[in-house]
């Protein structure tokens, strides 16, 4: 498109990862212009039937007007009526077209050229790639376009661009960018449309001028389909990518469910960082496969950080509470990450990738607590994947008695916190801490002392071993722990074994 640059909002856009393997979502269009699209430049040049199927631009002026789709596509077909400016109308042009919001942007366009009262309106059309154009071809209509709506389609895949005219297509741009030819095939595109003053160029090569006494003149656009696949967007005035901005998008989101504030956390954000850092060369839709729950996405343009918050939890229209599902071919894992309850901590990055400057990934990482590790479940797992890597059998959780024990020493130790021994009928292994040390923490730091037990003499050497050896007590089969947190703010864990181990001249296994 040449001499455009009209506009009151910005479109960028985002391109959703998931927890699960990346797809994109098929849509197909509501027909409802109120729905789809929304109005770029001078709402009152724009008039909208009461239905939303029928939307017709005007031109006088003061203004001309433009709408485009609220979403962004990557290929598809898009199905367009368009009854043009009736009488009088060089100069004008009305546009339909596909167009990315990069520096580097790609292009699909449609644009009709007015005449002067009875001579032929023209259809040119034109491909950009990677910024570059110079592609335009014409041709006349074979039927009168003011007469009547007339269907205009673009076919886009991989394998070349159809521009159709009542289903007869006109021109065929096929796929050689193997051979350096540019194709459109890596920006999505949103669907817009316009009608302004091209006087300059449009007729006759300019001889043709507006006559503002024919004003207003008016393009009418009805029954569009779009049967795409769809890459969100999301409408911005200016970078929004502070720690601050990331929060309260989770937190607008999860007070919406009734779920507590997610909190920044700096590790966490460091973590993310150093993500989105290895990923700049490529900008790659790849987890980091770490320990936090995680939303990416990447994709060219502005997309700022909250722009990828608000992509994730408009899915939120795709979640069934009562199944707690997707719906069908649906993504909803991004909004149920960010109003996970259970995530309490968040850290975000957002990088500039080197291909070419205009990609960009965002990385979300959250901390799942998951009950902190601290559930009996843990305890045991903990336990009983140290007991197999020896070949001993799994011990079991035993609630009334091992673990009430263990609770119950707990609760005497919170006013010190004081690392002594119960003296009971059980085997004991004891740790404190600061509030990070969860109870798989404390069983992994005993496990972690197998490095010190030498099994052929049945001895700790170079360090203590005694937790681990209780950890692995083949005959210890039951198991309690309790974790408390103390006065002075740490933490006392202990567990309980029965029968006990580490009885003198007794081996583990
Ligand atoms: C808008 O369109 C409706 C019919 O769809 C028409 O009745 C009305 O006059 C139009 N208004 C303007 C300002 O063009
Ligand atoms: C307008 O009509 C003239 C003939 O009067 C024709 O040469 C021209 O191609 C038509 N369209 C445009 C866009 O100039």
């Amino acid at each position: 498109m040449t001499n455009y640059h009209y506009g009151l909002f910005a479109i960028i856009f985002v391109t959703s990862a998931i927890l699960v393997p990346f797809s994109l979502a098929s849509v197909v269009s509501t027909g409802n212009f109120n729905k789809d699209f929304f109005i770029s430049w001078a709402p009152n040049h724009v008039n909208t039937s009461a239905d939303g199927t029928t939307r017709t631009l005007t031109l006088d002026h003061e203004s001309g007007a433009s709408f485009d789709s609220n979403s962004m596509f990557l290929f598809g077909q898009i199905d367009m009526q368009i009854k043009l400016i009736q009488g009088y109308s060089a100069g004008t042009v009305v546009a339909y077209y596909l167009a990315s919001n990069s520096p580097n942007r790609d292009e699909i366009d449609l644009e009709f050229l007015g005449n002067v009262t009875g001579q032929p309106y023209m259809l040119q059309t034109n491909i950009y790639s990677d910024g570059f154009g110079n592609r335009e071809e014409r041709i006349s209509l074979w039927f009168d376009p003011l007469a009547d709506f007339h269907t205009y389609s673009i076919l886009w895949n991989v394998y070349q661009i159809v521009i159709m005219v009542d289903w007869v297509p006109i021109r065929v741009y096929r796929n050689h960018a193997n051979k350096g030819v540019g194709f459109p095939r890596s920006q999505p595109m949103s669907l817009k449309t316009s009608l302004w003053n091209g006087e300059d160029w449009a007729t006759r090569g300019g001889k043709d001028k507006i006559d503002w006494s024919k004003a207003p003149f008016a393009a009418s656009f009805r029954n569009y389909k779009i049967d795409a696949s769809t890459l969100a967007f999301a409408r911005v005035c200016h970078a929004q990518n502070s720690p601050q901005d990331y929060v309260d998008a989770h937190n607008a989101a999860r007070a919406e469910v009734g779920v507590e504030n997610i909190e920044w956390d700096d590790e966490l954000a460091a973590y993310a960082q150093q993500y989105a850092n290895q990923r700049m060369d490529d900008c790659a839709l790849e987890h980091s496969q770490g320990p936090y729950g995680e939303n990416i996405v990447a994709g060219p343009g502005d997309a700022s950080g909250i722009d990828a918050v608000k992509m994730w939890v408009d899915e939120k229209a795709n979640y069934d509470y009562d199944s707690n599902t997707c719906a069908p071919n649906e993504m909803c894992g991004h909004y149920t990450q960010v109003v996970w309850r259970n995530s309490v901590r968040l850290g975000c990055a957002r990088v500039l990738c080197n291909g070419g400057g205009i990609f960009i990934t965002s990385i979300l990482a959250f901390a799942q607590l998951c009950n902190a590790q601290n559930s009996p479940q843990d305890y045991v797992d903990a336990h009983n994947a140290a007991r197999a890597a020896v070949g001993v059998g799994n011990i079991q959780w035993t609630d009334d008695q091992v673990a009430a024990y263990a609770q119950q020493y707990a609760n005497q130790r919170i006013n010190d916190c004081a690392l002594q021994h119960s003296q009971g009928q059980y085997g004991e292994n004891l740790a404190g801490g600061s509030g990070e040390l969860s109870g798989t923490d404390a069983v992994q730091m005993w496990v972690n002392e197998k490095a010190n037990y030498d099994y052929n003499s049945n001895s700790c050497v170079g360090g203590d071993c005694l937790h681990y050896t209780q950890v692995v007590w083949r005959n210890s089969v039951r198991l309690g722990c309790a974790r408390v947190q103390c006065n002075n703010g740490g933490y006392f864990i202990g567990c309980n074994y029965d029968p006990p181990g580490n009885y003198q001249g007794g081996r583990p296994y």
